[in-house]
């Protein structure tokens, strides 16, 4: 597991929540229906930052406890290599999500993703249930992350109570197919329709230091569209995606990693910027661009996250 470290002191004038140092990478988040051991198994060789091991809308009615069974098995028996373990459960209120939880935490999953969240007491809940299976287990407290997928309307309209809702939620992910259906959308290839969603999600996330991660592009054998969903996702200030199929995780890991063009005009604009700061000079040019503050922070983004994903 990567970490993200060495945010430099620039950070410390930020008004706004920096993100957690210790945040993991998920640049590439693939989905595996979790009751197909097969799938698991291949899922765990394939490079993905976070594999997650479903319950939800990747498995059949009929096969839920199929499922709890054999993710159960697979966390125990696989090594998933230096992917992030991560399990989604039902949703808080299907009637599924504790048996979801209580027949699968023995294998001590690293993060739980609980999706269609609406309200900070959905996570209320899930927070408590993993706070009881870490002391009864033995392990460290607040050691299993949480995950929130918002995908309805309440859900966006509810952000702000739902991503300050405990310090253990480290990520808010976009659902947009799901949102689509709840407003009565139709989805098209621009994306507009979820656009209000999809920025709200983001900027709540940064509000509150937490990471997003982006909505999964349905077509699988379309390459070329993925890789610009992901960049589109990237320039918003996503840092992941969620993925279905193992295509998708070598493009997604590319378009979150910093290019060698990008990390070298970060490198020039924080070293401009030092140079500039000695002689007392605030803002100033840099081929023939205003450089200020937000730039320069910006860019020690794009050098954390080149080094998070071990470029430099
Ligand atoms: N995880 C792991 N392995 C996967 C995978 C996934 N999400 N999707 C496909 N594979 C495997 C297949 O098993 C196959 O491996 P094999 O040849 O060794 O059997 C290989 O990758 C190629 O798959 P392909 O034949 O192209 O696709 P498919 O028809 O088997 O599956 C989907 C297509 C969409 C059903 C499948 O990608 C899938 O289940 N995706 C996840 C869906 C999901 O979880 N949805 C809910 C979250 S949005
Ligand atoms: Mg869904």
């Amino acid at each position: 597991m990567a970490i993200l470290t060495g945010y430099d002191a620039i950070f410390t004038n930020s008004n706004s929540l920096t993100p957690n140092p210790t945040m993991r990478v998920r640049r590439s988040l693939l989905f595996v229906p979790g009751d197909s051991r097969r799938k698991i198994e291949k899922a765990a060789t394939l490079g993905a930052d976070v594999v997650c091991l479903d319950m939800e809308d990747g498995v059949a009615l009929s096969q839920k406890a199929a499922a709890r069974e054999s993710i159960r098995q697979a966390l125990q028996s696989i090594n998933f290599g230096r992917s992030e373990r991560m399990i989604r459960i039902n949703p808080y209120g299907s009637g599924l999500e504790t048996e979801d939880l209580r027949l699968t935490i023995s294998g001590r999953p690293d993060s739980v993703l609980l999706p269609k969240v609406e309200s900070a007491e959905a996570l209320h809940w899930l927070d408590a249930q993993l706070t009881a299976a870490e002391q009864a287990n033995g392990w460290p407290a607040g050691g299993i992350e949480m995950l929130a997928l918002v995908e309805t309307a309440r859900g966006i309209v509810n952000l702000k109570e739902i991503a300050s809702a405990t310090p253990r939620l480290t990520a808010l992910i976009f659902g947009a197919e799901d949102l689509a259906s709840d407003i009565g959308a139709v989805r098209t290839p621009e994306a507009w329709e979820v656009f209000y969603a999809r920025s709200a999600v983001v900027t709540h996330a940064a509000a509150f230091g937490l990471q997003a991660i982006d909505m999964v592009f349905v077509d699988f054998n379309d390459t070329e569209g993925l890789l610009r969903e992901c960049r589109q996702g990237m320039q918003m200030g996503y840092s992941g995606k969620q993925l279905i199929h193992p295509n998708q995780i070598a493009p997604a890991n590319e378009a979150f990693t910093p290019d060698d063009a990008a990390i070298a005009r970060a490198r020039r604009i924080v070293e401009a910027f030092e140079q500039h700061q000695a002689t007392g000079v605030g803002a100033f040019a840099l081929d023939g661009k205003m450089v200020d503050m937000p730039v320069v922070k910006a860019a020690q983004q794009v050098l954390a996250k080149a080094r998070a994903a071990g470029r430099s």
